[in-house]
């Protein structure tokens, strides 16, 4: 039998030297002004769709953003990759402050930090061939690869799992799948380092959601890239990313290892999120009963956010403290690992069925009682 390797203790395996992050993220502020007034339009106010945001992804992992339409996901993303400019904090890549970096200074990291997009129908140019498409960026950035610019492209057609011979097809002639695909090898032109998937799947048909994952999961694996994976709910990065954080009205509530959030949840949206989560790894039989959260009504608009904390006007839990006070984002003690919640109140940690359902909708608990 083969024993395993043992190696000396290098100067990248000691925690003490760990590397430095591929991107962090700290204090991060978007705000959008709202204009109104009569005859004259000036500000009155502003949508505060990324509110104070702490974040680290270090290289070839792969780190899940989740959270309800409006928490300000895509935001962050396009902050992220410097497609919009944010109003304060600052966004560190690779030790370089690029917060408010102008063309010049961006142009050497573009190519190192990509996106994919939501809609394979909208982000793909209908009216170019899918070599045009994919050799795009190269071209761009004026990149010649060695046997040249469609011989690259034939080989990422085939590495996302494309026909290369379908290299002078127009986005038209290939279905959602195929187009993400597409989308996905235009992303890996120019051998980027980090990219942000921004619901890379949320627009195709579920039975096609599970190819694409896999494939940007064998992505990530094979070519070492790590990925901020944005989603809706908790059930598809569950098996994408190491890393999970949840967000609420502009501001991660909780943040952790995937295990450590998964059994592990302390925020009680992050019980509700999960709890709407089907549990797929255990059989009938040896599954424990689940609680059953519903989360109903909508999120706050985050033009006035709640006080103190943001989830208050629909948690269970609240107090007088919650709309006094913002909870800080603190390793509650009994979680390990960096696992990090904001909550005042924080929940057992444990997803196992409460002695009652809880429903926090009156209207739905009545329709519910109908149905029994
Ligand atoms: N360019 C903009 N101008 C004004 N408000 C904006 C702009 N972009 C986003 N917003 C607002 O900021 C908030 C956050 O939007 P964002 O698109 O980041 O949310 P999201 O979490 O990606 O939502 P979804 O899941 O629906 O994609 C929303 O209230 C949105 O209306
Ligand atoms: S701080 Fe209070 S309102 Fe916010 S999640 Fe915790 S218990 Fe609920
Ligand atoms: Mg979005």
């Amino acid at each position: 039998m083969k024993e395993d390797l043992v190696l000396p203790a290098t100067r990248e395996t000691r925690a003490d030297t760990a590397p430095e992050p591929l991107l962090e993220v700290s204090g991060l502020v978007k705000h959008f002004p709202v204009k109104g007034g009569f005859p004259i339009r000036r500000t009155v106010g502003a949508v505060q769709a990324v509110d104070g945001l702490d974040l680290t992804v270090h290289a070839g992992e792969s780190f899940g953003l989740v959270g309800e339409s409006g928490c300000g996901k895509s935001t962050t993303g396009r902050l992220i990759t410097r497609l919009l400019e944010p109003t304060s904090g600052t966004i560190t890549y690779r030790g370089q402050d690029i917060s408010h970096a102008g063309r010049r200074q961006l142009a050497p990291i573009r190519s190192e930090i990509q996106m994919i997009f939501q809609d394979p129908y909208s982000s793909l140019n209908p009216r170019q061939t899918v070599g045009k498409i994919i050799s795009g960026p190269m071209e761009i950035n004026g990149i010649s690869p060695e046997g040249g610019r469609e011989k690259r492209v034939r080989e990422l057609l085939e590495t996302v799992g494309l026909n290369p011979e379908h290299y002078n097809r127009f986005p038209h002639e290939f279905s959602g799948g195929q187009r993400q695909r597409i989308g996905v090898a235009r992303a890996l032109a120019l051998e980027p380092k980090l990219i942000v998937a921004d619901e890379p799947v949320s627009a195709l048909d579920v039975s096609i959601q599970a190819q694409v994952v896999n494939l940007l999961q064998q992505v990530q694996k094979d070519l070492g890239i790590a990925f901020v994976f944005i989603a809706h709910d908790l059930a598809i990065v569950r098996h994408f990313s190491q890393r999970v954080a949840v967000m609420y009205l502009g501001k991660i509530i909780e943040v952790g290892d995937r295990d450590s959030i998964y059994a592990r949840p302390r925020h009680p949206y992050t019980h509700a999120l999960l709890s709407a989560v089907p549990e797929v790894t255990l059989t009938e039989e040896d599954s424990p009963q689940r609680e059953r959260i519903r989360l109903a009504g909508d999120v706050p608009s985050p033009i006035s956010p709640p006080s103190g904390c943001r989830f208050r006007t629909r948690c269970w839990k609240a107090q007088d403290k919650c709309a006094a006070e913002e909870p800080p984002l603190i390793q509650l003690s009994g979680n390990r690992n960096g696992h990090l919640t904001a909550c005042h109140f924080p929940e057992d940690p444990t997803t196992e069925a409460r002695e009652e359902d809880i429903v926090l909708d009156p209207a739905l608990a009545a329709l519910e009682e109908d149905r029994n």
